[in-house]
């Protein structure tokens, strides 16, 4: 159970540091728009053919082993994570010749300017605190002439159906403790902007989850729900959300920017 975020900010030392690898490596099949995002992603760089990429911040290196296998041009990418539980997992489910994995904090990125044809990151931003910093970093390991894709969410953005606004703002105060940034996903064409980059492509996408239950086991709704709102109209609202549950009308949904920029 997903009990606080923050603890993706430090993986090694977080209670059970499996879960947030496992999380990690559940989530494509909970929320099936991730599959759309990365091939639009990996669409946007395969037309840009680079052949040296870093995945930064990679997790449990799923989405490094996708792009080795989708963009044929790549000669070598690193997955750079700064835990080792995911590093270690990574190694064991998703090697692949021309991949290394290697630790690293994406605010202090340990590779000469100039390296990369093209970097990589996807939901890493949120879990530090100077972003636009972690992005000057990402750009400065960067060819001129490379290419940035990178997705961040927005989770004070989430909507709980059928919440009121009142509700879902009371919600999303309590659901964005653990994260560090948790907006940041509005801010990724401005901090590239700022970091020198010209953005191509920039576009939202949703990741919608319709099963309250699933919901509830990853993400602690209900408590969050009891948590944020007075205890009579907590109990109300979370039979509202059973109701709508069986009703087909329950969904939560958290937005997803993603963006294309380069480096001229
Ligand atoms: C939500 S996971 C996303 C993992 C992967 N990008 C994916 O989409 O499957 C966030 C990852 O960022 C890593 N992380 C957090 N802070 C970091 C930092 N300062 N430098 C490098 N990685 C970091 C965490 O260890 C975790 O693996």
């Amino acid at each position: 159970m997903i009990t606080n975020v923050a603890n993706y900010s430090a993986v090694d030392s977080a209670p059970n540091p499996n879960q947030w690898v496992d999380m990690m490596v559940d989530l494509p099949s909970l929320a099936p728009e991730l599959d759309y995002i990365r091939s639009t992603m990996q669409g946007w760089l395969a037309r840009r053919k680079p052949k040296s990429v870093l995945d930064a911040g990679c997790g449990p290196g799923v989405t490094t082993k996708e792009l080795a296998r989708s963009q044929v041009s790549i000669d070598k990418i690193i997955g750079m994570d700064a835990s080792d539980r995911m590093l270690s997992y990574a190694r064991d489910h998703n090697a692949m010749t021309n991949i290394e994995f290697q630790k690293g904090n994406i605010m202090e990125l340990p590779f000469e300017a100039n390296t990369f044809d093209a970097v990589r990151f996807e939901r890493v931003l949120h879990h530090v605190e100077r972003p636009q910093k972690a992005l000057s970093e990402i750009t400065r390991v960067l060819k001129p002439g490379g290419y940035i894709v990178g997705a961040e969410s927005d989770t004070y953005q989430v909507r709980v159906h059928p919440l009121s606004e009142l509700q879902n703002m009371a919600f999303n105060n309590a659901f964005n403790q653990g994260f560090r940034s948790e907006a940041v996903g509005r801010y990724l064409h401005e901090y590239a902007a700022k970091s020198g980059l010209m953005v191509l492509e920039h576009m939202c996408f949703s990741m919608i989850f319709h099963d309250l239950e699933t919901i509830d086991s990853k993400f602690e709704i209900r408590r969050l729900i009891g948590e944020s709102l007075p205890d009579n109209e907590s109990k109300t609202m979370i039979a509202e959300l059973d109701k709508a549950q069986e009703e087909h009308n329950f969904f939560f949904s958290i937005p997803v920017y993603i963006i294309l920029a380069t480096k001229q």
